[in-house]
């Protein structure tokens, strides 16, 4: 097959990510531009939509740059389409359409938590993983299972970065609390905070609450490792009956949490006692970015997927479930 050359335009929440991939799996460009967040707010859906609009003339210029092509050399042209919020989505659907208009070439829009799934299994030895999906807005565990990526277990109400993140906030921590909450936990001692399973998914809502009450209890550092400590045991106990139940033996970690050592420790120890291999992407397709949509978008093309633009309205609650999978068998 003749190989083709992809632009997928990530713009899910605050990151705007352009990616360039080739139908053989070469990335040649992927920039991601971070809206700045203020100290003490989390994102604001209209002002993240404004930023993507106002900079992705100048992300795009930056990634073709950085492939050392032009854009009448791209064949395709792929976005996320959900999920997301509603504002940042259209951002990101409105400038492929434009692309792909202006271009004449192919549109197709993708599934985000699809697209994480997928970078991770062409950047690593993964091929049928158990895929634990965690970030600021996403906490999922999910696994192929004839024709479909379906979901095991997931949160019930905010994502686990988001409950890092906005614990973070509410102790003057700055922004995002991710890293630097993993930090502190390094030298702090441990005591317990509510741990929410129920059956195969997860709630963080309470364990927040309790964390910020704790503040007043307990030094930050022995917040920040109890906290760490409790929401990563959760998902390493849901991960792990999810493991039980397809007979997987190989488990992935992605989303911007995946970045935590702490995390990655605690799910390839659980991995090995269950003899599956375990797997973390390269950092930069960790979090949000274009490659991941612009790989998604080259698979989902090759299966004979494409999208009209009357097709291309965006899914704020795009299942990960709802997407035939083509491209596997
Ligand atoms: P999505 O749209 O997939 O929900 P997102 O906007 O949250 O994504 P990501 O880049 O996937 O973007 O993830 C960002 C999250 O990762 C934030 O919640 C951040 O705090 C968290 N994070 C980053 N580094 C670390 C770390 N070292 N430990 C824990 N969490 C981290
Ligand atoms: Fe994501």
């Amino acid at each position: 097959m003749e190989e083709i050359t992809c632009l997928g335009i990530e713009g899910t929440a605050e990151k705007l990510g352009i990616g360039i991939v080739t139908s053989s799996g070469r990335i040649l460009a992927n920039v991601v531009r971070q809206q700045a967040l203020k100290a003490q707010a989390g994102i604001h859906p209209r002002e993240a939509a404004q930023h993507h609009a106002e900079h992705v003339p100048q992300v795009i210029r930056a990634a073709l740059k950085k492939a050392g092509i032009s854009l009448e050399d791209i064949d395709l042209i792929a976005f996320s389409r959900g999920p997301g919020l509603g504002p940042c989505l259209r951002v990101a659907a409105v400038s492929a359409r434009t692309l792909s208009l202006s271009l004449g070439k192919p549109l197709v829009g993708v599934n985000h938590c699809i697209g994480h799934i997928e970078i991770g299994r062409l950047l690593t030895e993964a091929e049928d993983p158990l895929t634990l999906y965690v970030s600021g807005g996403n906490s999922q565990v999910i696994a192929y299972d004839s024709g479909r990526y379906r979901v095991f277990g997931e949160t019930l109400d905010i994502a686990v970065g988001n409950c890092i993140d906005q614990f973070a906030r509410r102790a003057n921590l700055g922004n995002p609390g991710g890293p630097i909450v993993e930090k502190l936990a390094r030298k702090g001692k441990y005591f317990p905070l509510p741990y929410v399973v129920k059956g195969m998914d997860l709630s963080y809502s309470g364990i927040l609450t309790a964390a910020v009450e704790a503040l007043n209890k307990h030094p930050v550092e022995d917040v920040c490792r109890s906290l760490q400590e409790t929401v990563f045991a959760m998902l390493v106990e849901v991960t792990e009956r999810a493991l039980a139940q397809t007979e997987k033996d190989e488990v992935m970690l992605v989303g911007g949490v995946g970045v935590n050592r702490r995390l990655q420790d605690m799910i390839s120890l659980m991995a090995e006692e269950h003899g599956a291999g375990f797997y973390v992407p390269p950092r930069d397709v960790l979090g949000d970015n274009g490659a991941m949509i612009a790989w998604l978008g080259v698979l989902m093309y090759r299966s004979g997927v494409t999208h009209e633009l009357m097709d291309t309205t965006v899914i704020q609650r795009y299942r990960t479930d709802e997407v035939e999978v083509k491209w596997r068998s």
